[in-house]
């Protein structure tokens, strides 16, 4: 008996032992779906390839990593028939005799093939670095998986002028989807929608030429490769850096379902996946995203959220991309039709008509002269009544919420359609609520090391109390004149700024760095007047031992930034061991500056607040949601020639701890006294609401005119809660109703507005709630104070 079953059990040891743990299918064998022994395993283990579960029945061919998941299907690397899933009884994938590779269904149809012959032996082997490859047995290479791939790219394996990866259409559902990655015939790596109905480039951006973005048109190769270290390089000299570079195990690219590529990491055998990079980090620029006649804004738990234009719903409730259908009939009497204002609101593309200078009534006009216009998209820009551009829409597409759209978008609707009770189709408070929750959950997550690796911090050195975020931290002060057309590249990117500058142009520019205006922690900053007459800020980085590469990253994460009330960075210069940036020159000085010479009025002040907040609601909520400013004082905001204020010393980001993404040392982090959140003395979770407390400090400063430093030094107090807070305070819980009149600054004069500094007061002392979840997010301040404003956006 005994020997009996030590017979049987040693029988099905040797039939199991060559098909598990072989790296190679020789010719004439196959690979069964039935034996879940039946897997090329990789001589280093760290890839399988073989029959995966993709749904009900539905197996596909396919290589993925090893670990962590025998099975999961998300760290596939390759498939060989997403599109044609085969049977999960009696499919195999088969090495036939004359050197193809078949994969055939129960039904005995080939789903898949590799269309190959060889007269010579040949075997299918699964490589080290994840090649699934067809070779002779000399060496040979007739076929391999790397020539073909789907949505991932491992190390080493190049995107070609040949191939294109194409994403999934969901996170589910592995077929092939709308997305893809590829070379354009101007040799530049580009992301499309290409969905059923419409297709478009949105990354690089459709409004920026190729060098803005750094990419060049004259290298033919086109060819792009990750590299183990973290390094993803293309041809069109696009480069990217991980924020784990170096240090990490195992890394894959790839194009996911919702149109963004990341790369994804691992350090050790045990850990799971994390993002380490991402292309876009704003979810809702990626074309295509929630379908046509809906609209994407920020939301706290997948980043973004769709919503159906108002009286609009959705066309198939399990699937965004079939977008929304009006349930009003549509009309092309103009007599039936009405627009349906929503603030905020902007729709890429499509434009009928545009015209740039037009008054409301000739917009709508416009529109409702033609059947197929949709609605009209209507934006201001930033100096009052100057240009109003009109954009009527025939497809409402790629719709994005965002409360720095300087305007809005009026949707035809049908007068006999009803409203009533729906959703406000304005960018909602609901929205941002969401989105700072959004800040502090995504924090948490890099401190735990999972998505978000990339954490980055802004910070200044500037002025006697600073101590600064991390480690290496830039800061500059810069003057700045606007350039006269500057109002008029308010909202899109500039299509002239950025640019890399020489040494030797930008030593000719400042005279030799002979007029400096200002000095920090990490470097000097110059005047100058660049060859094309502009005058800029000049700053010139103490630390040069940075690397170039890292360098560009970082100056890369700077150029994606923009926003009317941030202050430009038009270039900078990496040559050898110098490292420079180079910034607009501001012409009113700072708001520090400002403050302390009374020359502001109350409009010039209400409107400073406004613009602050609305850069902070930007920064916090809705482009890159981890950056936090950490450093918001009157110092670091810069007035224009209008007063129009402009945060600085976003000059440069700081990845924080690059290295170690796992253990970002909080502590370290400091604003400026004075303005600093009582988060940071008690060693509390550091979110957006620090920024929100220092706003809230320098709208009181603004208010009353006196400055929070000086009141801390008199009374010789280090701890956050200064007594300006508690004098304003006091003040206001007075039943005197002339508290406005106590506390504003006398020089201000008897011609203000009551009513809107009482609102900026109140605000400010929200702001500065000592719990933190009492503060208000920043486009929630931004709304209180719009509400109220008279400001030319509301
Ligand atoms: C996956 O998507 C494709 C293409 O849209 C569709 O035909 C197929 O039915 C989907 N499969 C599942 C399981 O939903
Ligand atoms: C073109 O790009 C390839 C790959 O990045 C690089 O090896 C090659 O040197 C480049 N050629 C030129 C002329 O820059
Ligand atoms: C590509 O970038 C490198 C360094 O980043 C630079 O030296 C080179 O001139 C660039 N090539 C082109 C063609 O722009
Ligand atoms: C909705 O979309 C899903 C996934 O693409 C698809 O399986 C389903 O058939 C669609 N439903 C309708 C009613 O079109
Ligand atoms: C979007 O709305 C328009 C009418 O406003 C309609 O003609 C079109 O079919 C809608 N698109 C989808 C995908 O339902
Ligand atoms: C629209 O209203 C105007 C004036 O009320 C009228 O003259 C015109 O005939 C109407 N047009 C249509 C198509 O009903
Ligand atoms: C709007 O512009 C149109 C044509 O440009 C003009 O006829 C009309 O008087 C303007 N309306 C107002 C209110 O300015
Ligand atoms: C309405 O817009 C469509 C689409 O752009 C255009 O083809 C058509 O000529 C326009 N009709 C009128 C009357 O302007
Ligand atoms: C959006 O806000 C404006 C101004 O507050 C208002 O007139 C309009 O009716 C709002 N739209 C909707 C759909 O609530």
């Amino acid at each position: 008996m005994t020997l009996l079953a030590t017979f049987f059990l040693l029988a099905s040891l040797l039939s199991f032992q060559p098909s598990r743990s072989s790296s190679s299918l020789r010719m004439g064998s196959s690979l069964s779906v039935e034996n879940p022994q039946h897997i090329l395993i990789s001589p280093n283990a760290i890839f399988s390839a073989g029959f995966l579960a993709i749904g009900h029945n539905a197996y596909s061919f396919a290589i993925w990593f090893t670990e962590p998941h025998f099975h999961s299907p998300n760290t596939v690397t390759w498939m060989a028939n997403r599109d044609q899933p085969v049977n999960g009884k009696r499919s195999k994938l088969s090495l036939t005799h004359d050197g193809n590779i078949l994969l055939i269904d129960a039904s005995l149809n080939t789903a898949w093939s590799s269309n190959t012959d060889s007269l010579d032996p040949v075997e299918l082997h699964l490589k080290d670095d994840g090649n699934l490859v067809l070779r002779k047995l000399q060496g040979t290479v007739l076929w391999q998986s790397f020539d073909f791939p789907t949505d991932t790219l491992v190390p080493g394996q190049p995107l070609t002028r040949y191939t294109q990866l194409v994403s999934s259409r969901s996170h589910t559902n592995h077929s092939s989807g709308f997305y893809k990655l590829f070379f354009g015939d101007d040799n530049i790596l580009r992301l499309v929608y290409d969905g059923p109905d419409v297709s478009s480039n949105y990354w690089p951006s459709p409004w920026r030429v190729s060098w803005d973005v750094g990419r060049t048109l004259f290298n033919s190769s086109r060819i792009a490769v990750l590299n183990s270290f973290g390094v993803f390089h293309s041809s069109d000299n696009f480069t990217s850096k991980t924020s784990d570079y170096g240090t990490v195990l195992q890394r894959r690219l790839k194009l996911d379902s919702d149109g963004n590529f990341r790369v994804y990491s691992r350090n050790s055998v045990s850990e799971k996946w994390y993002v380490s990079w991402q292309a876009i980090t704003n979810g809702c620029l990626i074309h295509g995203v929630c379908g046509a006649n809906s609209t994407c804004g920020y939301d706290g738990k997948s980043g973004k959220k769709c919503k159906c234009l108002p009286g609009y719903r959705l066309n198939n409730q399990s699937d965004w991309s079939h977008g929304c259908k009006p349930m009003f009939d549509l009309t092309c009497n103009r007599n039936e039709s009405t627009f349906l204002e929503m603030r905020g609101v902007e729709f890429y593309g499509y434009d009928n008509y545009y015209i740039q200078f037009s008054n409301f009534s000739a917009c709508e006009d416009l529109c409702l002269q033609n059947c197929s216009c949709q609605g009209f998209q209507y934006s201001y820009n930033d100096k009052k009544g100057i240009t109003f551009k009109c954009y009527t829409k025939t497809q409402l597409l790629n719709g994005r919420r965002s409360p720095r759209f300087p305007g809005a978008t009026y949707l035809r609707v049908s007068k006999s359609y009803s409203f009533s009770g729906e959703e406000s189709a304005n960018d909602t408070a609901h929205d941002h609520r969401v989105c700072s929750v959004q800040l502090q959950r995504d924090y948490i997550k890099t401190s735990g090391n999972r998505i978000v690796s990339v954490f980055m911090w802004f910070a200044t050195a500037l002025g006697a109390f600073e101590m600064v975020c991390v480690s290496v931290i830039w800061c500059f002060l810069i003057r700045t004149s606007q350039k006269s057309d500057a109002d008029q590249q308010a909202y899109h990117l500039t299509a002239t700024g950025f640019r890399k500058f020489s040494y030797s142009e930008l030593k000719k520019a400042t005279k030799g760095f002979s007029e400096e205006i200002g000095r920090g922690g990490g470097g000097v900053v110059y005047k100058g007047i660049l060859s094309d007459q502009r005058h800029a800020a000049i700053k010139r980085l103490y630390n040069a031992k940075q690397g170039e590469g890292e360098f560009l990253a970082e100056v890369g994460i700077i150029g994606k930034l923009n926003h009317m009330n941030l202050i430009e960075m038009w270039g900078y210069c990496a040559e050898g061991k110098h490292r420079l940036l180079v910034y607009e020159y501001m012409e009113n000085g700072s708001l520090a500056e400002n403050l302390s010479t009374n020359k502001l009025d109350w409009s010039k002040k209400y409107n400073i607040a406004i613009g602050t907040a609305r850069v902070l609601a930007y920064l916090h909520e809705e482009c890159l949601e981890w950056i936090l400013h950490c450093d918001i004082k009157p110092q670091n905001i810069l007035l224009d020639s209008n007063y129009e204020p402009k945060l600085a010393d976003f000059g440069l980001s700081k990845l924080l701890n690059r290295n170690n993404p796992n253990n970002p040392s909080i502590s370290m982090i400091r604003g400026t006294r004075g303005y600093m959140a009582p988060e940071w003395v008690l060693n509390l979770p550091i979110t957006s609401k620090v920024d929100v407390y220092s706003y809230g400090i320098v709208v009181l400063e603004m208010v009353t005119g006196r400055s929070t430093a000086s009141v801390q030094e008199i009374n010789g107090e280090e701890t956050y809660d200064g007594r300006l807070v508690a004098w304003v305070r006091e003040k206001r819980s007075n039943t005197n109703s002339y508290w406005v009149e106590q506390i504003i600054e006398p020089s201000i004069g008897p011609d203000y507005d009551r009513s809107k500094m009482e609102m900026l007061t109140t605000v400010a002392l929200n702001c500065v709630n000592e719990d933190r979840d009492s503060r208000p997010s920043m486009s929630q301040v931004v709304e209180m104070l719009q509400g109220h404003g008279s400001d030319p956006y509301s």
